[in-house]
């Protein structure tokens, strides 16, 4: 599996990828708006029992929150990618996003989302993403907005009020035009 945008290449977790897991569990901006220590793990063996844990969703499921890496010298950015969760009692697919701190500021996930937004319903066929983000995080908030995400409501996850965004197939047909146009 992979997903080209214009200037990045987001693919399935490799058990050689532990740097990159070790290097967004101790990154300050990746963890920020997240529990503290969600992506903390102690040493290269918990990041390979991390990326094992995503390869395994993975093979059953073909989605995971992808590497994100620069086509341009290939640096590891961050993640973006979709995971099973529940909502309310409902199961739902998730679209999230993460870059680390010296990556923001560039439209880096904006990009990354339209490519995996593109996989999931193209390529999967998904009828339905759902997307969730703090009311005070406001990049995410307008990330979601400009992809052409619908405002649901508001949430609790772990208990705390999110506001709760969903995208359809039929929408992201129709809003295609907003979507940048992948490379391949
Ligand atoms: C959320 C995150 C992925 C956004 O990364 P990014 O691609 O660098 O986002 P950008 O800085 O390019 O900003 C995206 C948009 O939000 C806008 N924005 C940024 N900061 C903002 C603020 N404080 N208030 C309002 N809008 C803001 C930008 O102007 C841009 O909109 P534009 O394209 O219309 O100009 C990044 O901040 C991150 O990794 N945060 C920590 C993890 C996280 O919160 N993930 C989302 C969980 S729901």
């Amino acid at each position: 599996m992979r997903i080209e945008t214009a200037r990045l290449c987001l693919r399935e977790w490799r058990e050689t990828d532990v740097e990159c897991y070790l290097t967004l569990s101790r990154d300050v901006g990746y963890n920020c708006f997240s529990p503290p220590g969600a992506y903390l793990v102690p040493d290269e063996e918990g990041a390979r029992a991390q990326i094992r844990k995503r390869m395994e969703i993975f093979e059953r499921l073909r989605v995971a929150k992808f590497p994100i890496f620069l086509k341009n010298g290939g640096e590891f950015i961050g993640t973006c990618g979709m995971e099973p969760v529940e909502v309310d009692g409902a199961s739902e697919v998730e679209l999230g996003y993460r870059l680390c701190l010296k990556h923001w500021g560039n439209g880096y996930a904006e990009e990354a989302a339209a490519g995996v937004l593109r996989y999931g319903f193209v390529d999967l066929a998904m009828e339905k993403i759902i997307a969730f983000a703090l009311p005070q995080n406001r990049p995410s908030v307008r990330i979601l907005e400009k992809l052409g995400f619908q405002y649901q409501r508001e949430f609790l996850h772990a208990g705390i009020p999110h506001r709760l965004y969903q995208m359809t197939r039929m929408q992201q047909r129709r809003d295609r035009a907003n979507i940048p146009t992948l490379t391949n």
